[in-house]
């Protein structure tokens, strides 16, 4: 997915990063409308494209990071949140076999970490000067118990890969305040993902258990 994010600093609230030029309010409003309607193509694109082959598109370690790159990878991680929420909001509600129900506790937990992470993504992406995406990736459900398990442990393996990209944008950037972040987040993503392993009866590291569990639905 090519970038395009317009230039970050024209979604500046910040004073000090507005350019310069004089704008009626109008103009402005115009402007800022027109350029959140280019984020929310992010969104759409983000919610298309995000299967483990596209992980890192355009953002990949051999392509050095940019400023846009960052920008539209971590508009990408907040649409994950945003799915992941959704997700264990229902899924923590859904679970209801004896088997499960520590589990089904626990992604209780997970849902109110999630919303802090999409809350630390958004903060870290105003302070870049961009205005968070609003639209949540794909989310998939479904009413079988293990089935939603794994939905669950496979969006934290994809979550997990791309966050390990974006650390390595944002140290390649200068970013260590935002690295620190990342890596506040990738280690509960990591805590989430043995849990949901530990309750399948499966290993965490998603390289060593390939074709396990139920097959992946396209789309
Ligand atoms: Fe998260
Ligand atoms: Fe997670």
């Amino acid at each position: 997915m090519q970038a395009s994010a317009p230039p970050a600093r024209i979604f500046t609230r910040r004073a000090g990063r507005i350019p310069a030029q004089k704008s009626s309010p109008r103009q402005r409003r115009r402007g800022i409308t027109h350029n959140v309607n280019r984020e929310i193509g992010m969104a759409e694109a983000a919610k298309k494209g995000s299967s483990s082959r596209d992980a890192g598109k355009g953002q990949s370690s051999n392509q050095p990071a940019t400023r846009e790159s960052l920008i539209q990878g971590l508009q990408e991680d907040l649409a994950r949140e945003y799915k992941a929420i959704i997700q264990y909001i229902i899924f923590s509600q859904k679970v209801d076999t004896a088997r499960f129900m520590s589990i089904a506790q626990e992604l209780q937990v997970h849902a109110h970490q999630e919303l802090d992470h999409a809350l630390k993504i958004a903060r870290q992406l105003d302070y870049l000067g961009a205005y968070p995406v609003h639209e949540p990736a794909r989310v998939q459900v479904s009413d079988d118990n293990e089935e939603m398990l794994w939905i669950d442990l496979r969006a934290e393996d994809d979550t997990i890969r791309h966050y390990r990209t974006r650390i390595r944008q944002a140290e390649s950037l200068g970013e260590y305040a935002l690295a620190e972040t990342l890596q506040e987040i990738i280690k509960q993503e990591q805590d989430h993902q043995i849990e949901l392993a530990a309750a399948l009866g499966v290993v965490p590291d998603d390289s060593q258990r390939q074709g396990q569990g139920p097959k992946q639905k396209k789309g």
